[in-house]
């Protein structure tokens, strides 16, 4: 099962950005979970706006051994982000000093009380792990959660929740939010302020 995983989410599990397959290694058995399960029960990845989702959902359909399932998904959890080879030639973005302090402010006051302070998830609140995923994984599902391409279902109790939130952020605002997300996991680059 993990080999088929990794033939669109890396070597590492760690995100391929060319295929648009987030990072899952070291996101929670909660989340993976559950996630997995949205996609089989056609609460995510159904929408017609939503082909990433739905090449998601065409993969998750046929997961149909619990056991490893679950096996798969505690291996995944248990890893560490990696960069994968196949990203690093990717242009990572850049962010000055004072962009990143916005960011941070901004973060704590909309989206670390369920995230964590740090962006590393918090299985009390139901909320996953940020700091893995990439700026353009990021800014989609936050479009996704916006439009209700995601978490629209009325038996998706929390993608509405964060579908919610996604509204009270948007523009140069989020796309500061996503730089600091992205800063605790040195994914880009930080230039001084006069540059
Ligand atoms: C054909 C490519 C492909 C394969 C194979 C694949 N995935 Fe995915 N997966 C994706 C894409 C693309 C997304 C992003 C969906 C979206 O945009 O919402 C995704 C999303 C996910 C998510 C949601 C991540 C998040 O942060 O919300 C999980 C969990 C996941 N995949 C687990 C798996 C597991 C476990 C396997 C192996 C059993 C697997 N995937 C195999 C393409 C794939
Ligand atoms: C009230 C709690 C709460 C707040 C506040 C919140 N979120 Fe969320 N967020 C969630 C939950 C719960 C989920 C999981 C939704 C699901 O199950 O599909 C989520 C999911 C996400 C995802 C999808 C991650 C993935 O792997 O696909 C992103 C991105 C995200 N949140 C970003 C943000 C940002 C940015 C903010 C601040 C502007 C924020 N969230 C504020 C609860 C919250």
């Amino acid at each position: 099962m993990l080999t088929v995983c990794k033939d669109c989410h890396g070597k590492n599990l760690s995100g391929q950005e060319m295929l648009n397959a987030p990072a899952i290694a070291g996101q929670s058995l909660l989340y993976l979970t559950r996630q997995i399960a949205k996609f089989r029960n056609g609460s995510r990845g159904k929408h017609k706006d939503d082909s990433t989702g739905q090449q998601m959902a065409s993969i998750a359909i046929t997961l149909n051994d619990p056991e490893s399932l679950l096996e798969v998904n505690q291996y995944i959890s248990r890893l560490t982000f990696i960069e994968e080879v196949t990203n690093l030639n990717t242009t990572k973005a850049t962010a000055s000093i004072s962009q990143l302090r916005l960011g941070s402010n901004y973060y704590q006051a909309k989206c670390g009380a369920c995230h964590g302070g740090n962006a590393q998830g918090n299985d009390k609140m139901l909320a996953p792990r940020l700091n893995h995923l990439s700026p353009t994984y990021l800014l989609k599902q936050m479009a996704n959660f916006s439009n209700a391409t995601r978490g629209g279902g009325s038996d998706d109790k929390y993608g509405r929740q964060m579908a919610m939130m996604a509204k009270i952020s948007a523009g140069q605002e989020l796309d500061n939010i996503i730089m600091f997300i992205n800063s605790l996991t040195n994914k880009i680059i930080v230039s001084d302020d006069n540059e």
